[in-house]
């Protein structure tokens, strides 16, 4: 018993998850094999589609029994529980298969996001100290170039290479699951904060009995439900509501494996008859943005439940879904990396005010405080602040114990978001509280992409901004100081968006640049981009008096 299980809620729902004994679980035993023993081996597990259109189907045993050749390979490669194990892959079945088969060992699964650079990956396997990381030919390349730096990894597992496929094939289906404690961590992934490098988010297999609570309030998913979570597991969604939650709750579950497209998604919804369907505000608005006359070309009346996450849901894409699905309208939640289960959500039963995030879930309190942990009065704006514990919680930030503890203050568990609470107990978003970025409904850490920029000959320094975007929520502007002899072309603009994109990652390049002479930073050296992001938008300054000089 510790604090996050000895709690007569979380006691009620204990079968939620399966447990080996009183003290033992492990949760690839409730995302999978649980299904073997109540006899729905045979049910249709995971539908993946591929870009070219060639469908692949799993049933629960099928996933059993791949997981498990995974896990007995691993074995062999001497992974033992608390190892780190990465996966550094496209959407293609094996990320899904082995995030299980690491788990069922024992060791921790780490995710990241296939459009990552070099430097992004290095950052994470070297803080992480992982031991092996499986990939594709593809992506490999990535990570031979960085190898020689990280002595902690001993195995690259290449998915696609003719050796492994066949060293695989070798192994048994049959696996002894490690009896992970509920507080042993069972998943990791790094997430950005406003300064140093991303955070190792780690959380433990008990988490899971809140995380599928979350899910039937908030997805509304039943028995016979075929589910599309559009999230990549290198993201927290992609990882609990998209892997975990779903399969435990024995949800067919669709996969694409190919890019957002307009025409594409809808024909995937009319092709697979999708029911629950679990997105993003960025891709509802580019839906949005493509008209109605496209929706019209498909049949679309299978869907029964719409969800929304990862940056705030606008009155109007959402007013537009309720326009296009007949009544259907996209359910705003709120979480993140660090919570591990929707927190605050527009549940089915409450009813609707666009724009607001919802109401937090029955088991969460959640409250709006002052930088004292005082509650504000409803309608006032303040810190989005959480009680804890709750059982998804992080139960660490890897080997940073002082991050860690800088999230709670005054009995609270500060998100780092700004919100308010009306009169009704709606959450509305206002913003960050910070500097980080949500672009395209991804956190990006503005220092990451100075640091990238910065490592490019001829830049001296450079701020990085989210400036408000119509379509993504906001795009990452860069604003550039160049060393005197260079010259502030057009061509180096797109010169340092390749750099970016190839050393840190496809999706957090800066889609605009601007050279400035100086940057605005404070006396003690730190970079005022509060002050960058006001000049953009045209906004009062405000109070300079830390000022080094403007
Ligand atoms: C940050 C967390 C994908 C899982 C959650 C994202 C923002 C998240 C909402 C929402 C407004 C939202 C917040 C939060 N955010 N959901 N419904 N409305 N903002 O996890 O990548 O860790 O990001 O995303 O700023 O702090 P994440």
């Amino acid at each position: 018993m510790n604090s996050f299980t000895n709690n007569e809620f979380w006691e009620s729902k204990s079968d939620n998850v399966s447990w080996f004994t009183d003290t033992n679980l492990n949760i690839a035993q409730t995302v999978l094999d649980k299904h073997i023993l109540e006899g729905n081996g045979d049910k249709k597990a995971l539908i993946f589609e591929d870009d070219q259109g060639n469908v692949t189907e799993f049933t629960f045993s099928q996933l059993v029994s791949q997981s498990n050749k995974v896990a007995n390979f691993l074995s062999k490669n001497v992974i033992n529980k608390g190892d780190r194990v990465f996966l550094f892959l496209p959407r293609v079945p094996d990320l899904y298969i082995n995030f299980l088969g690491i788990v069922k060992t024992g060791a921790i699964a780490g995710t990241m996001f296939s459009a990552f650079g070099s430097d992004a990956l290095k950052d994470r396997l070297e803080n992480s100290g992982a031991k092996a990381i499986f990939t594709t030919k593809e992506l490999a390349d990535r990570i031979q170039t960085i190898r020689d730096e990280l002595p902690e990894l001993k195995h690259v597992f290449i998915i696609d290479d003719e050796d492994y496929i066949s060293d695989l094939e070798k192994e048994s289906d049959v696996f002894s699951m490690f009896h992970t404690r509920p507080e042993d961590y069972a998943f990791m992934l790094y997430t950005s904060g406003t300064t140093g490098k991303p955070k190792g988010i780690v959380h433990a297999h008990y988490g899971l009995i809140q995380q599928i609570e979350s899910a039937k309030i908030c997805l509304d998913l039943k028995d016979d439900d075929i589910y599309w979570c559009t999230a990549d597991p290198g993201w927290v969604t992609g990882i609990v509501y998209s892997i975990l939650t779903n399969l435990s709750l024995g949800v067919t579950t669709f996969i694409h494996s190919g890019r957002f497209d307009p025409e594409k998604w809808y024909s995937l919804i009319a092709k697979h008859k999708i029911t629950v369907w679990y997105t993003a505000p960025t891709a509802i608005r580019m839906l949005m943005a493509k008209g109605d006359a496209l929706t019209e070309k498909y049949d679309l009346s299978s869907l029964r439940y719409l969800a929304s996450v990862g940056e705030p849901l606008n009155p109007e894409p959402l007013l537009w879904s309720k326009k296009i699905f007949k009544g259907k309208y996209f359910h705003d939640t709120w979480w993140q990396t660090e919570t591990g289960s929707i927190m605050i959500a527009n549940t089915p039963e409450i009813e609707l005010k666009p724009g607001s995030m919802g109401k937090p879930l029955p088991f969460v309190t959640a409250e709006i405080i002052d930088d004292d942990g005082n509650p504000v009065a409803a309608g006032e704006e303040g810190n989005l602040a959480i009680k804890p514990p709750w059982p998804s919680m992080m139960r660490t930030v890897w080997q940073n114990t002082e991050k860690y503890d800088s999230y709670f203050k005054n009995g609270w568990y500060i998100s780092g978001d700004r919100a308010k609470k009306d009169e009704e107990g709606y959450f509305w978003f206002v913003g960050r509280a910070d500097d980080v970025i949500k672009t395209s409904g991804e956190r990006v850490g503005p220092f990451e992409v100075e640091s990238a920029l910065i490592s490019f000959e001829g830049v001296v320094e450079a701020g990085v901004i989210g400036k408000p975007d119509d379509i993504r929520g906001e795009i990452i502007k860069a604003f550039v100081v160049l060393k005197p002899d260079v010259d502030a072309t057009e061509e180096l603009k797109t010169k340092l968006q390749e750099h970016v994109k190839k050393h840190l990652a496809g999706h957090a390049y800066p889609r605009e640049i601007e050279f400035i002479d100086k940057l605005p930073k404070t006396r003690s050296g730190k970079i005022m981009r509060r002050i960058l992001k006001a000049k953009e938008l045209g906004q009062p300054i405000g109070d300079t008096s830390t000022l080094e000089e403007y």
